[in-house]
């Protein structure tokens, strides 16, 4: 297994990332997934600070530790000097004087990671930075389409939704573009961003449901702009531009569908489908553990924090 380059201590945005990246997170994933764990030269400590709300990135990033054996420390934002002030620097500054190995931050400002200072050491991982990338999410994605498929070239891949809002729109289509896939992508006119035009073609969702391989749905992303101002009721949308009963039924046999979530039913798909045999929603989940425990493994190895490591069949 090779080792990431000086310098990944960090995971803040899949810009540099290529095939041959991913498929190691992957090949890690499945690792874990089978029973490969970790032993420490020392107690490693980690903490997991969220800035917006989160059910899946926060659980699944405090499982994944658990299961890689770390020691996790609670930071609730709520009740931390945040409140008197303090910068996301300053806080990411301490939590290293403390003896912190690795932070986990969710933020509502896009790129919050740019203001941060270089000489910060700490291992640190995007958690979802405002509506700019969701790392995590999106190399959990890729776990999951090519646990499916076996190869991201000859995918055809609709993204639906609140484009320019979403966050996991945003990483997923730019790497699955650098993977070769063919990306579709639809939802009100108003939520599709010229950032998208480079990466694949808008369209129409009836022109292609019955083509593609993967529909990736989004939630619309309410907190991050006035719904009083936009007219689309929940029906319309989901009549206009979500996944509707008869929409899936024309999907291919073998098309999955996909959604970060969490999902609002009836809104962006019918309630029922999110069951139903072609969703991956909730494998989507259990693979984002695994996942997890890949990069947060890359960035311990990165800061020589690993011991040895060794698979034990019984370990998850
Ligand atoms: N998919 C995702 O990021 O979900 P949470 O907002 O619940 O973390």
């Amino acid at each position: 297994m090779e080792n990431l380059s000086i310098g990944d201590y960090k995971l803040t945005t899949i810009d540099h990332f290529d095939e041959n990246m991913v498929m190691h997170k992957i090949k890690l994933a499945y690792q874990f997934r089978d029973g490969f764990r970790m032993h420490y030269k020392r107690p490693v400590y980690c903490t997991n600070l969220f800035f917006e709300n989160s059910t899946r990135t926060k659980t699944s990033f405090e499982m994944a530790e658990a299961k890689l054996g770390l020691k996790i420390l609670d930071f609730d934002v709520q009740h931390s000097s945040v409140s008197k002030g303090e910068t996301l620097d300053d806080t990411l500054l301490t939590l290293q004087a403390l003896g912190v190995d690795i932070a986990v931050v969710r933020h509502p400002q896009n790129k919050f990671y740019r203001s941060l200072n270089p000489d910060n050491s700490m291992g640190l991982i995007n958690g979802g930075d405002g509506s700019g990338q969701h790392p995590s999410q999106t190399l959990l994605d890729m776990f999951t389409i090519y646990d499916e498929f076996q190869n991201f070239a000859n995918l055809k891949i609709l993204i639906a939704g609140d484009l320019i809002h979403s966050r996991v729109a945003h990483s997923n289509a730019k790497l699955l573009k650098k993977l070769g896939a063919q990306i579709f992508f639809s939802g009100p006119v108003e939520w599709y961003g010229s950032e998208f035009d480079q990466l694949g073609t808008y369209v129409d969702i009836d022109d292609v449901i019955d083509q593609v391989d993967v529909v990736m749905l989004l939630r619309i992303q309410t907190e991050r702009f006035d719904a009083s101002q936009n007219d689309l009721s929940v029906d319309q949308y989901l009549s206009k531009y979500g996944l509707t009963k008869q929409r899936a039924e024309k999907m291919k046999p073998t098309a999955i569908i996909m959604h970060p979530a969490p999902v609002n039913r009836g809104t962006e798909i019918e309630g029922e489908l999110v069951e139903s045999s072609a969703s991956r929603i909730f494998q989507q989940m259990t693979n984002g553990v695994f996942m997890r425990m890949a990069i947060i493994t890359d960035i311990l190895r990165t800061k020589g924090l690993i011991e040895s490591e060794e698979f034990n069949e019984s370990a998850n």
